[in-house]
């Protein structure tokens, strides 16, 4: 297999590819003979570019052998090319050189193409992978992509269209990085194989769902991005929105990627569309102002570097959804993501109905997915000394070093060509879907930007989404 990397020079390349790639040939999850090309702007010799991919795994990778034959013969099979992506005769020169090695090496022409780059080059890559010829192969090829795919539904098509002219869906990998998070594919395991938690799994037990995902850091240095984007478009349209598919979807026995792609599906298209005259109800746009992280007086959002003073971009975003298929009619989903939040924490809370004794609480399934990784239920005993009723946590840790990373998951699946865990074009599109309105509203500037201290945990408004369902969020279990 050749690994042909655009963007081999970029961050995510040094901070999670390399890493990934090292931590899949220790663990034997490489194939037999394999090369690795990297493509960038720079003017790179083969040593250069592998004594920076051996830096990155020394800084980045969850795991450093000190074994130098086994790191010296990973390192051997990094080669550099600089290329310019728009200069249509690099592809031709490439494509002479990637043949030679597959000759050379024995190498199947199993061509995996990943785009780390800027999205306005994507479709200049594609094309030219088409027309030099370095599509055109006797083995596989599969076309590995990054967020953000597109900046609205019609750009998103725009950019899935011209994707298709050079590769099929079954081809296309869109990395949506938390689908490889290992609680969130842990999250089918969970409801499928505990047929206890499978039958409470609908709206006859379940009250509500609480999908939270903050942030300590601001906005670092992506002004220009993330002005533009806002965490509707970096957080929402994707990583929340695959967390509700991931929560709500209930899966046929037997599950290959095919039904488990399908039923997330289902779950967007029973996801009730929002009007733009509905925004206001039931989204909370959020902007961080000063105040205060881990005991350090932290700015605005409006002072970082890079950010217009009069920029209204949102930092926050707090909303309410429904599925209203017959799982999940009338159970509210309440979605969070902010930056300068007070802590960095993923996690999934099922809040299940209430016994009706006065001094139970409720029984809460956590499901905490990053930093910390782990499950635990909330449960009602009586106290001996006292006895009165108290809620206990049974909790389960998953946390340990060795739990792979969400990347090597990821590569590790793209490499032995199973799509389960990335985003089919359908989900993304659909999520689109019920976004746009969030945009346009937005853009016409039409509901508040509550600003919310940095280091809390948002704006009041987002407290008050729930309870005026009488519900609030579950910050403490
Ligand atoms: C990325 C966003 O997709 O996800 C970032 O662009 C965000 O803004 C990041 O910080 C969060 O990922 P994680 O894995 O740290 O929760």
């Amino acid at each position: 297999m050749t690994f042909v990397l655009f963007g081999a020079t970029g961050d995510l390349a040094k901070r999670k590819i390399f890493p990934a790639l090292y931590n899949l040939f220790l663990d034997g999850k490489m194939p037999d003979s394999f090369s690795i090309i990297g493509l960038g702007r720079r003017e790179w010799s083969d040593q250069k570019f592998q004594t920076h991919v051996e830096e990155s795994i020394r800084s980045f990778s969850r795991r450093i052998m000190e074994d130098n034959p086994k790191m010296n013969q990973f390192l051997h099979a990094f080669h550099y090319s600089a290329v310019d992506i728009t200069d249509q005769q690099a592809y031709t020169t490439l494509l002479n050189d990637i043949q030679k090695q597959e000759n050379e090496l024995s190498i199947p022409e199993n061509r995996l193409f990943y785009l780390s780059v800027a999205p306005d080059l994507v479709d200049t890559i594609t094309a030219n992978i088409k027309s030099s010829g370095l599509g055109s192969v006797n083995g596989w090829k599969r076309l590995i992509i990054e967020k953000p795919f597109g900046h609205d539904l019609a750009s998103a098509r725009t950019l899935n269209a011209k994707l298709s002219e050079s590769f099929e869906e079954k081809e296309i990998y869109r990395i949506d990085h938390y689908l490889g998070k290992p609680m969130v594919q842990n999250l089918e395991a969970l409801v499928s194989a505990n047929p206890a938690l499978e039958a409470l799994w609908n709206r006859d037990h379940i009250t509500n769902v609480q999908i939270t995902a903050s942030e300590t850091v601001g906005v670092e240095e992506r002004a220009g991005y993330y002005d533009r984007a806002g965490a509707i478009r970096d957080m929402v349209q994707n990583h929340l929105l695959q967390l509700i598919m991931m929560t709500a979807m209930h899966l046929p026995e037997d599950s290959d990627a095919e039904k488990v792609r399908a039923e997330k599906r289902k779950v967007m298209e029973y996801l009730r569309p929002l009007q733009k005259e509905d925004v206001e109800a039931n989204v909370i746009r959020g902007q961080y102002g000063p105040g205060e992280i881990l005991g350090a007086p932290a700015g605005g959002y409006l002072e970082e570097p890079g950010i217009e003073a009069s920029s209204r971009n949102d930092t926050f975003i707090a909303a309410r959804l429904w599925v209203d298929n017959d799982f999940w009619a009338g159970v509210p989903f309440y979605i969070r993501t902010g930056k300068r939040m007070k802590d960095k924490s993923t996690r999934i809370v099922i809040e299940f109905k209430h016994s009706g004794k006065v001094d139970a609480a409720p029984n809460l399934l956590t499901i905490d997915i990053s930093p910390f990784e782990g499950v635990s239920f909330q449960l009602n005993m009586k106290n001996p000394f006292n006895n009165q009723i108290e809620p206990v946590v049974i909790d389960f840790s998953a946390n340990s070093k060795d739990v792979p990373e969400a990347y090597e998951l990821l590569l590790s699946d793209a490499l032995r060509g199973n799509p389960t865990f990335f985003a089919h074009w359908k989900e993304v599109e659909l999520s689109w879907e019920w976004v746009q309105p969030i945009l346009d509203v937005f853009e016409e500037d039409k509901v508040p930007l509550h600003v919310y201290p940095a280091g809390s945990m948002g704006p009041d408004a987002s407290q008050q989404l729930l309870k005026e369902d009488g519900f609030s969020w579950w910050d403490h279990v």
